[in-house]
């Protein structure tokens, strides 16, 4: 080796001159070292991360003491390291995503969503290219959006285009040609979730805890300059796969907006759709459990903007469902929810979109 290398110098030397064949052979050696050690750091990081990963998924769950007892943490999806994709911050602030959610089911979420996708597609005001997520194993809105027919259910032994998605398994092209087409509505296109998202959901929650490495998606060129850039880690940071996925070039090309409809739990879909969302809608009914929901869901979506999950999560505000003015209660639940979020100097409101209640005259407050 060393005689091979004293032979090429002697050869480069007498050809260029010391001094260029010196500058050459840096060179060749640095474009073939710094990769090399790139790329064993890489490995020492994935080996220290397959050691520590069972302490890591127990303590991401673990209980907490309390002067007063033992209490749960506060869960799973803050835990650290947080791996934001590259340009994070510029494509959250130049989208226009809108993450519709809260932990509670039947208070709107679904309805919401499918009519205000149909809305700004079909308005002659509007015209948006609107990409609707389905991201419930319900899959109700995917059944909303395709009433009629039953095309829009994965073929028998595949998964639904939301899994891929979540799961990091398919990339942008593939992922639009995988959106289908509302009926005698070409400008809105939805992803659609069936029951085997529940599994995936699971799946990813265990696989993102344990450290599980997935397959290497990125091509050899991006590999080498990967290498070349000194990038050697690549963590399963599961939080932003859908984030990758809505921010790329290819999907902010073909839609002025997306929906996401988010099932009531926070389950790694929710969490998916909170990371790659720009905005925040929280549909709720104005009874009492249902005002205690927005306020315990809105202290979460705190803990996460603060733990920097979500920093850049703008809320568009909470809006009422299923409102009848005359229904006992309901002002006692805006005041208290309203209260509350003003206690934690929240800005977050009732949507003006609650005007649409049967007594325009009570809509007013709710600005
Ligand atoms: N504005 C509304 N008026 C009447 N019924 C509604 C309205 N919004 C929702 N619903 C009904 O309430 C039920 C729950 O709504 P859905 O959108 O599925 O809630 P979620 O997605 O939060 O579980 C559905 O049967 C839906 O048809
Ligand atoms: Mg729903």
């Amino acid at each position: 080796m060393i005689e091979a290398f004293w032979t090429i110098w002697q050869k480069l030397a007498a050809h260029f001159g010391t001094e260029i064949a010196a500058l050459f052979l840096t060179v060749l050696t640095s474009a073939v070292v710094w990769p090399t050690l790139t790329w064993l750091w890489g490995k020492l990081l994935a080996a220290r991360d397959f050691w520590t990963s069972r302490r890591r998924a127990l303590s991401a769950v673990a209980q907490r003491q309390h002067s007063d007892g033992v209490r749960e943490g506060q869960g799973v999806w803050t835990l650290a390291p947080i791996w934001q994709p590259e340009n994070y911050k510029n494509n959250i602030q130049g989208a226009r995503i809108l993450a519709i959610a809260n932990l509670k089911g039947g208070v709107g979420k679904t309805t919401v969503a499918a009519n205000v996708a149909a809305h700004l597609a079909h308005d002659e005001k509007w015209r948006k290219r609107v990409l609707l997520v389905d991201l419930d194993y319900q899959g109700s809105l995917s059944s909303m959006t395709f009433p009629d027919d039953q095309s829009w259910l994965p073929p028998k032994g595949a998964d639904s285009v939301a899994t891929r998605a979540l799961s990091g398994q398919i990339d942008p092209s593939m992922f639009l040609q995988s959106c289908k087409e509302a009926k005698n509505e070409p400008r809105l296109k939805v992803v659609t979730a069936h029951y085997d998202l529940a599994q995936a959901d699971n799946r990813l929650l265990v696989e993102w805890l344990l450290n599980k490495r997935n397959q290497d998606s990125r091509n050899l060129p991006t590999k080498l300059s990967d290498l070349i850039l000194g990038r050697a880690y690549h963590p399963n940071e599961m939080r932003y796969n859908l984030a990758r996925l809505l921010h790329s070039e290819a999907i902010r090309d073909n839609f002025d907006l997306i929906i996401i409809d988010c099932p009531p739990r926070l389950t790694s879909g929710t969490i998916q759709a909170l990371c790659a969302s720009s905005h925040l809608l929280i549909p709720t009914l104005l009874d009492k459990p249902s005002g205690e929901s927005v306020v315990s869901f809105c202290d979460q979506i705190e803990n996460m903007k603060s733990a920097g999950l979500c920093p850049h999560l703008n809320y568009v505000g909470i809006v009422a469902c299923r409102f009848v003015a005359n229904t006992v209660g309901w002002r006692r639940t805006v005041t208290e929810i309203q209260d509350q979020l003003h206690l934690r100097q929240l800005k977050c409101g009732f949507s003006p979109l609650s005007l649409h209640s049967a007594d325009g005259q009570y809509g007013q407050q709710f600005r």
